[in-house]
This record gives C-alpha cells, sequence and structure tokens, in this order.
C-alpha cells in the first residue's frame, strides 16, 4: 500500500487560451475564453521530478526540457508547494494555442502544469498555490505578472490588482457576450509590445483611463454590452502606441464595426486581435470581415468564433 494508492494515475487537463487588457484595462483585466485551448496529458511516476514526454503542435518551438518549459516549471513548483519530494509527473503537451499571438499561451501552459500536479495528488493546493505555481511558469517567458495566468486558472473576467490571490476579483461576464479572434501572421513579441508604451501618461489622461476602466466595471454589473464595448475603447495610452504593431488592426476595427462588434481591441499584446459582439451570428459576421481585410492585404492569418468562459483550467480522471 502507498499513501498515493488512492489517488488518479493519469489526469487530461484542458486549459483556456485568455485574453489580457480588454482595451482599457492594460495588466489587469483577463478574460478567459472557451477555445482555443492547450491539453495536458499528466501522469504521476515513481521517478521525483518532472519529466516532459512529448509537445505536439508546437513545430518544435517550444524547450523540450522541463526546467526550461513553462508547463514543466509550473509542475514542478506545484509539486514543491505540496512538498511531494518522491514522486513526480510526466507530461505530454498538446498545444491547441498559436505561440506568441497574444492568447495567453504559456499562460495555458503553466496553468495546465500546475493544475496537472494538483490533480495527481490529491487537489491538496488551493487556488492561490495553483496560481503561485503558474506564475512561476509563465515568468519564464512574459515576466511576472497574472492578468493570463489567472483567468486561465480560474476562468471567467478577472481583475487583478497584485499577484496574491487576495488580490484577484472575479467580474460578472455579460451572458450574451461573443467574441471573434482573429491572428495575423505577423510577430510581435511581447517585449517590443511592452518597450513602445510611454513611460509616463499626463493627469488628464490618467483621469481619462480611471473613468473608462469604471465605466467598464459598471457596465459589466449592469450586463450592458453596448456600454461595455464603448468603455473598452476608452483606452488612449495603450492601443495607439501599438497600433503600428499590427498591420491591419484599423481596418479590422472599421469591418468588424460595420458588422455589429460592440469593440475590437488587441488580445495581449498582440498581434492576435479580438472583435466583441452580441451575438453568434454577428461573431460570424465579424469574422468574414477579418478574412476580407487580410486577404486584400495578402496577409496569412488565422480566426475562429469563441466565448468567454467561466470555466478555467479543468481536468479529467483517465486512469
Ligand atoms: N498585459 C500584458 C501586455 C499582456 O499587454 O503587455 C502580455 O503578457
Amino acid at each position: 500500500m502507498s499513501l498515493y494508492d488512492d489517488l488518479p494515475r493519469r489526469v487530461e487537463v484542458r486549459a483556456p487560451a485568455t485574453i489580457a487588457n480588454l482595451g482599457i484595462g492594460f495588466d489587469v483585466l483577463g478574460m478567459a475564453f472557451e477555445q482555443p485551448f492547450d491539453t495536458i496529458y499528466a501522469e504521476r511516476t515513481e521517478t521525483p521530478g518532472v519529466l516532459i514526454n512529448d509537445i505536439r503542435g508546437d513545430g518544435g518551438r517550444l524547450p523540450r526540457e522541463s526546467a526550461k518549459n513553462t508547463a514543466g516549471i509550473a509542475a514542478q513548483a506545484m509539486l514543491n508547494a505540496l512538498n511531494i519530494a518522491d514522486q513526480g509527473v510526466c507530461l505530454t503537451i498538446e498545444k491547441g494555442l498559436p505561440l506568441a499571438s497574444g492568447l495567453g499561451s504559456s499562460a495555458a501552459s503553466a496553468a495546465g502544469g500546475a493544475v496537472a500536479v494538483n490533480a495527481l495528488f490529491g487537489g491538496r493546493g488551493d487556488v492561490g498555490m495553483v496560481i503561485a505555481a503558474a506564475v512561476e511558469g509563465e515568468a519564464v517567458v512574459s515576466g511576472r505578472h497574472v492578468d493570463n495566468v489567472a483567468p486561465a486558472v480560474i476562468g471567467g473576467l478577472v481583475l487583478v490588482t497584485g499577484l496574491e490571490a487576495s488580490q484577484l476579483f472575479a467580474l460578472p461576464v455579460p451572458p450574451t457576450l461573443w467574441a471573434t479572434i482573429c491572428t495575423p501572421d505577423v510577430a510581435v513579441p511581447t517585449k517590443e509590445a511592452r518597450a513602445v508604451l510611454p513611460r509616463e501618461v499626463s493627469l488628464a489622461t490618467m483621469v481619462h483611463q480611471t473613468g473608462g476602466l469604471g465605466l467598464f466595471i459598471h457596465a459589466l454589473y449592469r450586463s450592458d454590452v453596448a456600454l461595455m464595448g464603448r468603455a473598452m475603447m476608452y483606452d488612449q495610452v495603450v492601443e495607439p502606441a501599438r497600433e503600428h504593431l499590427i498591420p491591419g488592426l484599423g481596418a479590422v476595427r472599421v469591418a468588424a464595426a460595420e458588422r455589429g462588434a460592440l469593440a475590437t481591441v488587441i488580445s495581449g499584446s498582440g498581434p492576435t486581435i479580438c472583435s466583441f459582439t452580441e451575438s453568434k451570428s454577428a461573431a460570424e459576421r465579424v469574422m468574414e470581415g477579418m478574412f476580407q481585410v487580410y486577404y486584400g492585404m495578402g496577409i496569412g492569418f488565422s480566426a475562429q468564433v469563441t466565448r468567454p468562459a467561466a470555466a478555467g483550467t479543468t481536468w479529467r480522471v483517465i486512469a
């Protein structure tokens, strides 16, 4: 008999894409989407530590060495947090999220690694421990921040006021909300997208931004999606500074608005663009508009219709 006999041996974990910022909430807002998502198959092993068995769907771009891989680092951090030194995990990662696209790919892998370990060892870690472990993984790729990790772990729309679980607040998501996400084939490294931002803003701009974020939260609590969309477009600091990094963004904004989009924003640091709509049919029309823009420009891209996800990273027992 071992301490671990009653626990699952293998689990399948799903970790969702996330959008950070939502226009007006630079570094303080993040939302999970139902699709796309990463899948991690995790197995408990007698060998201590984390082994990455295989990664699929990344074109060979992600590190296979667990100490350099976001999922591997987060899984090891979770083992440490649970004080498990005599057992380990073996991970097989299926990337459903495009890499470096602004959809929280590293956060999804990190959330998946942390949740997988927690699931395999009886779920003893609370949400704060899981998020802290996932942040360790995320930090290697894009710095120590939680605006993707928090919604990837807990789902929904999260207001981030610090790194601790007590500083994260779930906001209500209007139930009619749909989204169209479109990723043009251009590279926008997060580091570069942050380097172009102004270091200082005027008091008048600060007042405007604060008003916009307040209005956004007010609109959420009223389930007023039109007002929510208007508030998302209040940003005068971050998106204007980044716009030149994403070809076609202006034309997509126009095409999406003509087809009923409430707001069109940069997803995280880009290059993914996200339009919010009030129905699936409007979201599909917006996708057609995005197709027309990028075909016209001769730029490759991928696009899909999705919805905000109430759940974050989920798991089920396979064996
Ligand atoms: N909030 C971050 C940014 C997300 O916009 O730079 C990217 O990691």
